[in-house]
Parts: structure tokens; C-alpha cells; sequence
């Protein structure tokens, strides 16, 4: 088979994936989900948003888990008003090129750099302060998940990657892995690049800390308006009195104030602080702000949830238009390294 036509590659491509383990929260939402959204609907670029339920797999052992996970996650992006006729919605696994290319990455990539992983790093550190085999629990999928995630990258030969800085180093092993095949095999990566934007929060979880699952400390963002309040006043304040200056800037509920305020209303809550606004009262204020964003979609979200066929062909239109891009570059891609059809 001779070469097969790509799609144009007239527009800058942004792609990002969103692992399917657990239910979005706010820092989900203000970090990723929010700027993804308004990415997506800039006509001189086209967004590439999937649902990484491989890699769902390196991270959980429990398929109910992985399947309501990723059923909430597809039910939240659509609830917020994610355009699927603009941007490119899927599910990795419903992509078969991927985990295709993902082997002819596999003979691209050296073993040397996926030592340096973090992830895998991270867990052989765990173990010898356990004083555990380094490599004990440690999956192939865990320590080869880079390859997989350039895989989803160069599939779609995407330019732009929004990604959180702890996946910076994914990024750039893509990078390496796309610049060796190409050097072995022709031009047939684009050489993707991390985008971090620092104007985006890193919001601050319930402890203070950064908001993450694994430090059980998120806010989950279509919880019902009660059990949202309920939360909220969970967050972690000082015993200051009411009317007692309070200092915004060490403040984790105006930190969160902050990712949702206008410019004149985050002012306006800074001069409360100073002015020694109780921390009920500013709590109570929070709820009302977030809960004023995120009403409307918290119910669009329920009822998604109801119609989960609906969910699931909207997925499938996705993947038939992320198909047009993977099927042409994969069967270009098998025939370069030499995976032919004898017939010509
Ligand atoms: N590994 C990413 C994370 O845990 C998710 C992901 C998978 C991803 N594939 C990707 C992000 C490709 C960007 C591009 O957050």
C-alpha cells in the first residue's frame, strides 16, 4: 500500500488526556478542565481531549472504579459545556492504533530513559526506604507508561500539550522517542511540546496543601449543594475572631476565592480579609461564588449521568473523527518500519 493521505496539518493540534481513576474536583477544574474548555473553542487550533483509561490501568486493579470513572469524567466535560463539534472527544481505548504504536515506540525508546521516570523512580524510592525489592509492585505498565502517553501525543502528531509540571518530563521523552523514530524511519513526527501556563491556579486542597486525590483533600465539583457547603466549611483555617485582620495571601479560602472571582470581587475579598470578615462569613461567600459557576452544569451533570448511551455516542463520534488522523498515520507508519503487505 502506497502512502496514505493525512489530514491537513494547517492549525496548531493541542491535545491532553485525563487519566480515568476517581471524580473530578475543583482543582481538576480551575488547573485543567476550565482552560481546556476555553482552549477549545479558538478557531485557529484544534483540541484533541481523551478519556486515558489505559493508563487508568497502571494506576487500579478495579474495573468499576476505572468504568464509573470515566463515565463521570466524559458526564463532567460535556456538562460544562465542552464543544464536541469543535474539539475531538474520545476515549483512548476505543483508538486501536494507539496501543499499535505504542509497541514501534517501545523499540524506539530507550530503557536507560525510562529509568529516569519520575513515576517509576518515585516508586523504587518508596521501596528502599521500606527496605523493599526496589522493583517490588513495580508493573511494566508503570514503568513503560511514558511510552504510552507519547503514543496518545505522536498519534495525532500533536504541537501543544497542556499538561500539570509533573508531566513536563513526560513531554519531553515523547520529544526523544519521536526524534529517533523519525531519524530511523522519515519525517513522520511532529516534535510535541509541553505547555505549562502559570497564569492557571494550582488550587489549595482542604490541609492547604496542593488539592490532589492522593492527599484526600479535594473538593469534589458537582458534590450537591449541601454536601458542597459542607465541605467548604471543612476548609482548613487559624482561629482569628471575627474582626480580627486575616491575612488573604497565606489564606487557602482565598486562595480558592481567587480561581473563581472576578478581578474586582478578589479586591473586594482581600479588604474583608483586612477588614477581619469572620471565616463563616467568608466561607459562606465561597459557596455562593463557586456554586453560582458550577449550578447550572452540576445539573446537566446528573442528567447526563442518566443517559449513559447518549455519553457513549458521543464518544464514538470522536473516535470516528480521532480514526481519520491515527488509521492513515499508522498504516504510513507500518510501512516505513517495514510491516508491508506482499502484494505491493
Ligand atoms: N499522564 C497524564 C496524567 O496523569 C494523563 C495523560 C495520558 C496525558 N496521556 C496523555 C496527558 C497525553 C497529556 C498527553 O495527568
Amino acid at each position: 500500500m502506497s502512502k496514505q493521505p493525512l489530514p491537513p496539518h494547517d492549525k496548531q493540534r493541542t491535545l491532553t488526556g485525563i487519566t480515568t481513576t476517581g471524580t473530578p474536583h475543583l482543582g481538576n477544574y480551575v488547573g485543567a478542565i476550565r482552560p481546556a474548555i476555553e482552549a477549545s473553542q479558538q478557531a485557529d487550533n484544534v483540541s484533541f481531549y481523551f478519556l486515558a483509561d489505559y493508563h487508568a490501568m497502571i494506576k487500579s486493579q478495579d474495573p468499576d472504579k476505572i468504568h464509573q470513572s470515566s463515565q463521570e469524567i466524559a458526564a463532567t466535560w460535556l456538562a460544562l459545556g465542552l464543544d464536541v463539534d469543535n474539539a475531538i472527544f474520545y476515549r483512548q481505548s476505543d483508538i486501536p492504533e494507539i496501543p499499535e504504536l505504542c509497541w514501534f515506540l517501545t523499540c524506539m525508546a530507550a530503557k536507560g530513559l525510562m529509568n529516569r521516570a519520575h513515576a517509576y523512580k518515585a516508586a523504587v524510592q518508596a521501596n528502599q526506604e521500606a527496605n523493599e525489592d526496589p522493583d517490588y509492585g513495580v508493573t511494566m505498565g508503570l514503568y513503560s507508561y511514558p511510552v504510552l502517553m507519547a503514543a496518545d501525543i505522536l498519534m495525532f502528531n500533536a504541537n501543544n500539550v497542556p499538561v500539570g509540571k509533573d508531566q513536563i518530563q513526560h513531554v519531553e521523552m515523547a520529544r526523544d522517542i519521536a526524534s529517533r523514530f523519525n531519524h530511523h524511519f522519515g519525517e513522520h513526527f511532529t516534535l510535541p511540546q509541553a505547555v505549562v501556563d502559570d497564569n492557571v491556579a494550582v488550587l489549595q486542597g482542604l490541609d492547604g496543601r496542593k488539592m490532589s486525590k492522593s492527599y484526600n483533600n479535594t473538593i469534589p465539583l458537582f458534590l450537591p449543594e449541601k454536601k458542597l457547603k459542607k465541605h467548604i466549611n471543612k476548609i482548613k483555617t487559624n482561629l482569628l475572631e471575627p474582626g480580627e485582620p486575616k491575612d488573604p495571601d497565606t489564606s487557602t479560602v482565598f486562595q480558592i476565592w481567587q480561581a473563581f472571582a472576578s478581578e474586582e470581587q478578589t479586591a473586594q475579598m482581600r479588604q474583608a480579609f483586612l477588614d477581619g470578615i469572620a471565616w463563616g462569613e467568608a466561607k459562606k461567600q465561597l459557596f455562593e461564588l463557586i456554586n453560582n459557576e458550577i449550578g447550572d452544569a452540576r445539573e446537566q451533570y446528573y442528567s447526563l449521568l442518566e443517559k449513559p448511551e447518549y455519553i457513549e455516542e458521543v464518544l464514538q463520534n470522536g473516535a470516528q473523527k480521532a480514526r481519520a488522523y491515527s488509521q492513515p498515520l499508522l498504516a504510513n507508519l507500518r510501512h516505513a518500519v517495514g510491516i508491508r503487505s506482499f502484494q505491493g
